[in-house]
């Protein structure tokens, strides 16, 4: 169990020094109660090369190198180790981490593979039970758009859900996906455009439309080479209440285009333009049925479409997670993502490669019991 106590800023490893890692330094290290102690990287060259960048755009002391958890585990003290390194290492580091009696912060996705997801599920309630925090990051819980459309839905102040429509139209190039070998892999990435960079609109979406049931997808490999994954996918799913989503999520949009979330129901809906509010109406919520103005009632002009949000949003969403999940282990509460969140989205995930892969609808329990374990997916079978 973690040795902090409550007037000592939390000490921090972050696990995997590349581009993700290099973001939570930035929102860590803006945070006051907080400190980064130690760096952990399999290749020692990106550890000190985030431990010279962090020196040199903080000043602050220079955090201690290892070339793994074990090794920091070993020879340094921290209360939060945080995983960012390729997805499918992400659970059996965090249970390292847990083991050790760490809290535990852990990169999107919460893994790649379902079996090892719920092992992480029950040794997360476990641990929960011991005062041990595991949160997953999914950042754009926290965009104030999101939360007033969470809100709003959980609420009712849209009535009742009907449709959602979501979308990643981006664009990646062939250089980004060589500059890794765990890139584009169903081993270390688990999916292309879906897993990699669609997994935060699925979360969104399923945080607004609860419960999905079915899933019918398709995928397609289409604008890239040399690697296993989609770069498009495209699929329905039926929720629990009822609703419908259309979900499309692609890397072989050029030049890379935007994330738009719509969410319908019979007395509102709302639609979210790269993580600002667009549209917002629902009139049982209290707010006037006049759309233009109703955004810009609700939040400041930053988080409305068109406003400026400023060079650092990529910081200051994990930054606001950040805050969650400090204040959660400070108060000894569930952190606003926890690994059934993560868990649920996962197996949206793996729901839409399932489907595409046997060319039938999946039902999301199949997905979460395990009948679907032994199913190698594969992607433009249906192309
Ligand atoms: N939340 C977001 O918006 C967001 C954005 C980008 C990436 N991510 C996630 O972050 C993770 C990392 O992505 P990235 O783009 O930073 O990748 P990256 O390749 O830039 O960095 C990964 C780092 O992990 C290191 N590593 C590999 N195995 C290791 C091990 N066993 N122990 C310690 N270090 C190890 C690698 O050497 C590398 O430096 C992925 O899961 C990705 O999905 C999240």
């Amino acid at each position: 169990m973690t040795g902090s106590t409550a007037s000592m800023p939390l000490r921090v490893a972050i696990v995997g020094c590349g581009i993700i890692g290099l973001n939570h330094a930035r929102a860590i290290l803006r945070h006051p109660d907080l400190v980064i102690t130690a760096l952990v990287d399999a290749v020692s060259e990106a550890a000190t090369a985030l431990a010279d960048q962090i020196v040199a755009e903080h000043g602050t002391p220079r955090p201690a190198e290892f070339g793994s958890l074990a090794a920091a585990l070993a020879g340094s003290d921290f209360e939060v180790v945080v995983i960012c390194t390729p997805s499918g290492l992400h659970v059996a580091l965090a249970e390292e981490a847990l083991t050790a009696g760490k809290h535990v912060v852990i990169e999107k996705p919460l893994d790649v593979s379902m079996p090892r997801a719920r092992e992480i599920l029950t040794l997360s309630q476990r641990a929960e039970q011991q005062g041990l925090l595991v949160s997953v990051i999914s950042q754009h819980r926290f965009d104030p758009a999101s939360k007033v459309v969470a809100d709003a839905a959980h609420s009712g102040g849209f009535g009742r859900l009907t449709s959602g429509v979501a979308s990643v139209a981006w664009w990646r190039s062939q250089e980004y996906y060589d500059s890794g070998d765990w890139r584009g892999t169903w081993e270390l990435d688990g999916g292309g455009a879906l897993m990699n960079q669609g997994v935060h609109t699925v979360d969104l979406l399923v945080w607004f439309l609860g419960r999905p049931v079915e899933i019918d997808a398709r995928t397609a490999l289409l604008a890239h080479e040399r690697i296993e994954v989609e770069d498009v996918a495209v699929a329905t799913i039926r929720f629990d209440s009822g609703a419908l989503a259309v979900l499309h999520a692609t890397t072989a949009a050029y030049p890379g285009l935007s994330v738009r979330i719509q969410v319908h129901g019979d007395r509102g809906s709302a639609i979210i333009h790269d993580d600002q509010l667009e549209y917002f109406s629902a009139p049982d919520a209290g707010s006037p049925d006049s759309p233009g103005n109703i955004a810009a009632d609700l939040l400041p002009a930053s988080e409305v479409r068109g406003g400026d949000r400023g060079p650092d949003q990529f910081v200051i969403g994990h930054l606001r997670q950040y805050e969650d999940i400090v204040a959660a282990i400070r108060e000894g509460r569930a952190p606003g993502v926890t690994v059934a969140d993560a868990f649920l989205s996962l197996a949206v995930v793996r729901g839409v490669y399932l489907s595409a892969s046997l060319g039938r609808p999946v039902l999301l329990d199949e997905v979460l019991d395990g009948a679907l374990d032994d199913v190698v997916v594969s992607t433009g079978v249906h192309a």
